[in-house]
């Protein structure tokens, strides 16, 4: 019989396979629930069929991300026909869909939001007593919180190059289009000492980059502190090589911010900068709360102060009410604005978000995918074009490890975020180093590296 209580758990350990989905704040998110649940006593495999509890940490930003887990879900249905588990939904779409969830998905036994994880090991340990006895109690967490930001929760880090610490978590913008509002409710900031502290930590434990997370991570205020000072006394931590941060609103951009990262040698020369749109009529209707004025004297001050600075973005395709003329002037924007990269996305609607309450999703599925690749190409061709401007440039390469093709090349990234791959039998290398490399070839999504030249 399994035991699940911890001081048993070390002769019986329970085995948990956690699957992420989403962005990095989930990632951290679910390093933060294998520090609660090792507390705890259970154990993590990263093989699902040893697994005694399976959770996965959702995302529901669009509606690709919910099929992804419905997907799994439905797999996850097989194995439970076969032998005991307990399935657990995690993350944003636990908090979105709490109702349909536990009424169309029998086969989960718990539901727990962001905010509380601390609950989980309790949640996970009753779910499976009660399947033990042949009961079937779900166990449902999913109230948000305005104060919990887990200062005090240790992640539990893979090991590798980047450490992520969310400095703030929730959003209290409400772009009509945006589910996190809902899913992560209201913004809450950590305080500056902590994050200070555990980026000593960090860097002592041989980290060499930390990004600083948070759904609206330049909104950061915690008593004096706002992002401009934090990041600052981040970057000045010995052993940190190189800090970003993400994701920034562009309304939150002021000159000390600016200054920060144009300045602090060890601040990436990189900013995403989500535009979403380039039609004011859009923005106003999205609640974006800048106009493409305003986004493009952002830009301007940003490029006056360092020309080498790298720009990327978010955009929305075919939001509720854009016309053609609409798109033509996000079209025109983006070819303006030459970003290094862009995430480019069809709209989908989330429900209880102000623009399904308000605005008919009127663009047709045809139309979203033709503006959707008509930009994509677009963009594509001026990132070749960015990439290409490097060439014959020595950068400052952070080695990651192997490349995904092939283990006979190293890949790494430039301050600017761009991946950078060599020949590990001419350049030797290992996670961690900080190498400088000179670009021979460009494509639009990689550069590609050799030793200078001797000068
Ligand atoms: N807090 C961040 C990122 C939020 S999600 C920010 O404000 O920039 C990342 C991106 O997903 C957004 O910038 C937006 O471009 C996209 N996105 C969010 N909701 C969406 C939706 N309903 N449909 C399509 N794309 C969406
Ligand atoms: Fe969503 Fe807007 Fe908040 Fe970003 S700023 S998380 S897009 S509501
Ligand atoms: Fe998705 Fe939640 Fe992140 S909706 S993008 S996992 S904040």
């Amino acid at each position: 019989m399994k035991r699940t209580d911890s001081t048993q758990a070390t002769a019986t350990p329970t085995h948990v396979h956690l699957e992420t989905f989403g962005c990095q704040m989930n990632e951290y998110d679910s390093e933060l629930v294998r520090s609660l649940m090792k507390q705890d006593g259970f154990v993590f495999t990263d093989e699902q069929e040893r697994a005694d509890v399976i959770l996965m940490n959702t995302c529901a930003i669009r509606e690709n991300a919910h099929n992804k887990v419905y997907k799994h879900l439905s797999e996850l249905k097989k194995i439970k026909r076969q032998r005991p588990l307990v399935v657990g939904v995690l993350g944003c779409m636990a908090q979105n869909l709490k109702e349909e969830l536990t009424e169309i998905q029998p086969l989960i036994d718990v539901l727990a939001g962001p905010d509380s994880y601390r609950q989980l090991p309790m949640l996970i340990r009753n779910a499976l007593l009660s399947q033990e006895e042949g009961l079937d109690q779900k166990g449902l967490a999913v109230d948000l919180s305005e104060y919990e930001t887990y200062h005090d929760v240790v992640p539990d880090r893979h090991d590798g190059v980047n450490a992520w610490i969310a400095v703030m978590r929730g959003c209290d913008n409400f772009c009509s289009f945006c589910v996190v509002p809902y899913t992560r409710g209201r913004e809450r900031s950590r305080d500056a000492e902590g994050i200070i502290l555990e980026a000593h930590k960090i860097a002592e434990q041989g980290f060499k980059q930390i990004t600083l997370l948070g759904q609206n991570v330049n909104s950061y205020r915690f008593g004096d502190w706002d992002f401009a000072r934090l990041i600052l006394a981040v970057a000045d931590v010995p052993g940190i090589e190189r800090v970003r941060f993400t994701s920034p609103h562009p309304k939150d951009f002021p000159m000390p911010l600016l200054e920060a990262v144009v300045s602090h040698p060890h601040i990436c020369k990189q900013i995403h900068l989500p535009l979403q749109s380039g039609s004011d009529r859009i923005l106003g209707l999205m609640n974006r709360a800048y106009t493409i004025r305003e986004y493009r004297a952002l830009v301007d001050r940003i490029q006056a102060l360092r020309s080498d600075i790298v720009l990327s973005t978010d955009i929305i395709c075919g939001f509720a009410g854009e016309r053609d003329e609409d798109f033509d002037e996000t079209y025109r924007l983006v070819e303006e604005m030459r970003f290094h990269s862009a995430f480019i996305f069809k709209y989908s609607e989330r429900k209880n978000t102000i623009a399904a309450r308000k605005f008919p999703d009127d663009v047709s599925e045809a139309v979203k995918t033709e503006r959707v690749t008509r930009l994509f190409d677009l963009q594509r061709n001026i990132s070749y074009g960015r990439n290409r401007e490097y060439l014959k440039a020595v950068l400052p390469i952070l080695v990651e490890g192997d490349a995904k093709r092939s283990a006979a090349q190293g890949m790494g990234k430039s301050d600017g975020n761009i991946t950078v791959i060599w020949d590990k039998q001419i350049v030797p290398s290992q996670p961690g180093d900080l190498l400088s490399l000179a670009i021979y070839d460009a494509s639009s999504t990689t550069l590609y590296a050799e030793p200078p030249p001797v000068s």
